[in-house]
């Protein structure tokens, strides 16, 4: 069941920071851009989804031939994406929805992305379950995602300061976010360290066989 009371707070969060949020990152961003074009390039043809779109950082990235529809929790940050679009002459469907419960039919889509976004879900595995059970059989999950750093000192002050971020900016930074992909039952293609510390990952996922859709699909006659 999703938890309204923390989906709520992600929301007024995000809402509350979409004024600053990219010059909060500016700095971090320099680095992002690479890991962004490199995600980014692995996008083919075909119908993308973009959850947490956030301000539309990624929109300079999004190659030719896609037809892309981006979603986000805060109308706030959605406002700030609206406008990039606009500026940049991106043709994009927005719309407010949270990942925890796609208002898409099954098999939407051909590829999914995702770029620091489940950090800040509430609950992440029900986010990825929607993420599989929205791209169709074969297609892609693409994430690029801070994690939690399992050395012993350092994952313990992420652990220790993890309330205080979350506060402050409503990511959380101790996220075990590959371990989520296989909880979710998506099928695990890769988790490629972008930085040579291990923080920040370039997952390569597919809807899997545990998916939300497999579960739910009505069992096949005859069986
Ligand atoms: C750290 S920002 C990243 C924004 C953007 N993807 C980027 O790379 O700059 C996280 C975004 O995820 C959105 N978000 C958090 N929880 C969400 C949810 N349950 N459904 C959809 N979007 C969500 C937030 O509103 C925020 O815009």
């Amino acid at each position: 069941m999703i938890d309204p009371r923390a989906t709520g707070l992600t929301k007024a969060r995000y809402n509350r920071i979409a004024g600053v949020f990219d010059c909060m990152e500016y700095l971090l961003e320099r680095r992002a851009r690479v890991w962004r074009e490199r995600l980014w390039s692995q996008v083919g043809p075909g119908r993308v989804l973009e959850v947490g779109i956030g301000t539309g950082k990624n929109m300079p990235y999004y190659p030719q031939g896609i037809e892309i529809c981006g979603i986000d929790l805060s109308d706030g940050m959605l406002a700030r994406a609206r406008k990039r679009a606009v500026r940049n002459h991106i043709a994009i469907d927005l719309r407010e929805m949270d990942v925890q419960a796609l208002g898409f039919p099954d098999n939407s889509f051909d590829t999914a992305v995702a770029t620091f976004v489940f950090c800040s879900v509430p609950d992440p595995i029900r986010g990825m379950r929607e993420l599989a059970r929205v791209v169709k059989p074969g297609g892609k999950i693409l994430l690029l995602e801070h994690v939690r750093l399992d050395r012993p000192f350092v994952g313990w002050l992420m652990d220790l300061l993890n309330p205080l971020v979350v506060r402050m900016m409503g990511a959380n930074i101790n996220r075990r976010t590959v371990e989520n992909v296989l909880q979710a039952g998506l099928e695990l293609k890769s988790a490629e360290d972008i930085t040579a510390n291990g923080l920040v990952k370039l997952i390569t996922a597919r809807p899997g066989g545990n998916s939300e859709k497999e579960r739910t699909a009505p069992a096949p006659q005859g069986r």
